[in-house]
């Protein structure tokens, strides 16, 4: 089956990639990992990744996705044969992983979200902070009540149809999320104590830079650019032939970073000024920018606010990832819309609820000190996505080479040199790296 859905415009798939790309990744999650991997020993390599072959995936899954003009599967499968078909299934599967555990944390997002409504989130006392984000995750009932919630709203959101909607929330509310982050930043780095937090997320030493910090900045890479679990494929099989994609990619991979960066910005100068720990764990975010919205005036506006766009930001991703799979039960089981985000809304509920379930009481099952959430995210993150992006490469850089040249240089000439340096990063350098990385982690101890 053919997909004839098209984006309104450039800036209209700029913006459904970029919402896609910033989410829970740059904001809960690179604060904390940069905390847990030594600031800038994590941050740089990610830098180095993101512009390197980040952003070259980031065109090759937009050209497959743009010449196959189909799900993630029927896509891979059109431009690269059945085994192609059969690899982008997998990164179906790395869709529905991530959504699951994705959503849980989008219902602490909600939760919040609800405790700003009541006006109960300025408290500044870092140990009642700490106590409530733990009650919150720890009582079963609690974690998997606010996860239905937001799965809810990512179901009803696909069930409608993407465009629309999600489309038009994010272009006012992603740069409402940008400014709130700057008034945040200011507050913070205005602290006293604050930049010992600056100089911890830019201060690099060799002696920081370990191989688990590199594989960390790698898988983060490809969770904060959407690569490697057919997002970009299937956004790109809606977007025109008249876009370029080199520009439109490039967009994506910058606005990414600088929302990670900003949000890096935002959390750890108060984490210092604070006497927090910057290697704080989940918590991080739920329980160092409340700290701070309870050092201005206006608090309580400003939480509103910020988890408003909190829960957007995670909103336009969960969507994308739900799209994936939506595209594939549309078209591979020829059902229909509808039918389909119920059979996901019920199996990423159960599937979830493990997640949710996993900080209360069956956090007793670990596998190497993780609990299910952990192993889900670990998995996906630093295995499954990395194979997707993997997969993508053999298959624009080796099998369709000529497909790809053709759709980079569609619209505008671009120089052999700079061809050939996109075709060594996507041929080689991309496959190397994630090989090596898989090694390294599986074996590297
Ligand atoms: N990039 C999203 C984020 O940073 C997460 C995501 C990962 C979305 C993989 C789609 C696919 O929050």
């Amino acid at each position: 089956m053919t997909n004839n859905a098209q984006w309104s415009s450039r800036l209209g798939f700029i913006l459904a990639s970029a919402g896609s790309a910033i989410g829970l990744g740059a904001i809960w999650k690179f604060p904390f990992w940069a905390g847990a991997n030594g600031g800038a020993a994590f941050i740089i390599p990610y830098i180095v990744f993101t512009f390197t072959i980040g952003l070259a995936l980031v065109m090759a899954e937009v050209a497959i996705g743009r010449r196959g003009r189909g799900s993630v599967v029927s896509a891979m499968r059109r431009v690269g044969g059945r085994w192609f078909g059969t690899l982008g299934a997998l990164g179906v599967l790395t869709s529905f992983f991530i959504l699951s555990y994705y959503s849980v944390v989008g219902g602490w997002c909600v939760a919040y979200l609800w405790d700003a409504i009541q006006g109960n989130v300025t408290i500044n006392d870092a140990n009642l902070l700490k106590s409530h984000f733990g009650h919150l995750v720890s009582t079963p009932e609690l974690n998997v009540f606010w996860h239905f919630v937001f799965l809810t709203l990512t179901c009803g959101t696909v069930a409608l149809g993407v465009e629309s909607g999600i489309e038009r929330l994010s272009k006012y509310l992603m740069p409402t999320l940008f400014i709130l982050m700057l008034a945040i930043i200011v507050r913070g780095l205005t602290l006293p104590g604050a930049w010992a937090g600056v100089e911890y997320l830019f201060n690099f030493s060799w002696d920081k830079v370990t191989s688990n910090a590199i594989l960390n900045a790698m898988g983060f890479t490809f969770f904060s650019l959407s690569l490697g679990a057919g997002i970009l494929v299937t956004y790109g099989s809606y977007l025109s032939d008249k876009t370029d994609v080199p520009n439109a990619s490039l967009w994506v991979a910058v606005l990414a970073i600088q929302a990670a960066l900003l949000a890096g910005l935002m959390i750890m100068p108060a984490v210092f000024a604070f006497g927090l720990e910057p290697n704080g764990g989940p918590g991080l975010v739920f329980v160092t920018v409340p700290m701070i919205f309870s050092h201005i005036p206006f608090g309580g506006v400003f939480a509103l606010l910020f988890y408003i766009c909190l829960l957007v930001a995670a909103l336009t991703s969960a969507v994308s990832l739900l799209e994936v799979v939506t595209a594939y039960l549309q078209n591979e089981w020829h059902l229909s819309r509808k039918v389909a985000t119920i059979v996901n809304w019920v199996s990423l509920f159960l599937l979830g609820s493990v997640s949710a379930l996993s900080f209360g009481p069956w956090s007793g099952f670990t596998v190497s000190g993780r609990n299910f959430f952990d192993l889900l995210d670990y998995i996906c993150s630093n295995y499954m996505m990395p194979l997707g992006g993997f997969a993508v490469a053999i298959l624009a850089g080796w099998v369709a080479w000529p497909m790809m040249r053709q759709q980079i240089t569609a619209v505008k000439p671009y120089s052999e040199a700079a061809l050939s340096l996109l075709r060594i990063m996507i041929a080689f350098l991309a496959p190397i790296l994630v090989a090596v990385a898989i090694y390294q982690g599986l074996f590297g101890g």
